[in-house]
């Protein structure tokens, strides 16, 4: 689909929070919390379409959250509201989202992985659902992220520099160490399988959402795959959310 530019907000940290639009005025797709699409970002030299989760969706509009940290996405923020951008999705399986009455799910953010829990909180809060949000930085987040997760959840803040919050990591974090029923992750692979390996030490089940290099994003190249107990699954077709005990960390 051709997706237009309605804002485009460089935040303080350099993360780019971009609202689109069809460029036909159609609705926008349904999309579960977890799921991504793939950019083409044509102006820059990388040929290739970049993942990018759902921050947010409406009826009409599609939010993604972006780090510039390699070539398409730089040239990403050099886009200006008007522009358009081809964008194929939404591509993978989301987060679990069917918990009993009275479950208490804690979601866990680790840099820009934090992106996808957004949408997912928004929809636990319509079921119903508890939640709590871990958010883990080097330095101080954007506060109109943690203000954004705070006016839907309970939002915690860590930094690996006492900047904000709690000084330390997330499973340190005494927010993780509480009841939960249920432990959705997105961040960097050390952090994911650190909260994997606290969580299934307490015996507490979850998922993690994996940030795999990606190149065709429709299971047909296969840079993606990660090992699991069922052999080498595509990240992009099977994932990119996976149960604990999918994984072989
Ligand atoms: C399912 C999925 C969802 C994602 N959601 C988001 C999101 O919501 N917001 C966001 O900012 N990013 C997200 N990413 C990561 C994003 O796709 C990459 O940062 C992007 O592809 C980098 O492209 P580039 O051309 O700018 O960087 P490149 O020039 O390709 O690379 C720049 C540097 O980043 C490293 N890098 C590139 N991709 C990754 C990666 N996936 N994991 C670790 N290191 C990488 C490279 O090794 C290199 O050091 C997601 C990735 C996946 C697989
Ligand atoms: S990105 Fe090509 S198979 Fe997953």
């Amino acid at each position: 689909m051709t997706l237009r530019l309605a804002s485009v907000k460089q935040l303080p940290s350099g993360w780019l929070w971009l609202e689109l639009v069809q460029a036909d005025g159609q609705m926008m797709p349904a999309m579960e919390p977890g799921q991504f699409v793939e950019v083409g970002v044509d102006r820059s030299p990388v040929l290739l379409n970049r993942p990018i989760s759902v921050y947010n969706r409406t009826d009409r509009t599609l939010e993604l959250l972006v780090a510039p940290v390699g070539q398409a996405t730089k040239e990403l923020a050099k886009y200006v509201p008007g522009d358009e951008l081809k964008v194929v999705g939404p591509l993978g399986h989301g987060f679990k989202r069917d918990f009993a009455a009275g479950s208490r799910v804690l979601l866990v953010g680790g840099g820009v992985g934090i992106a996808p829990l957004y949408y997912q909180a928004l929809a636990l809060k319509e079921a119903g659902v508890e939640t709590g949000v871990v958010f883990g930085m080097r330095t101080a987040p954007d506060s109109a992220v943690v203000e954004r997760f705070g006016a839907v959840t309970d939002m915690h803040v860590c930094t690996d520099d006492g900047s904000m919050g709690f000084h330390g990591l997330v499973t340190e974090h005494p927010v993780f160490s509480e009841n939960w029923d249920y432990i959705q992750v997105c961040g960097p692979k050390p952090m994911m399988r650190a909260c994997l390996k606290a969580a299934v030490g307490r015996g507490v089940d979850g998922e993690v959402s994996l940030e795999n290099m990606m190149a065709c994003g429709l299971g047909a190249c296969l840079c993606c795959v990660e090992k699991t107990v069922k052999g080498n699954l595509c990240v992009c077709k099977e994932g990119p959310v996976f149960n604990f005990s999918m994984l072989t960390w």
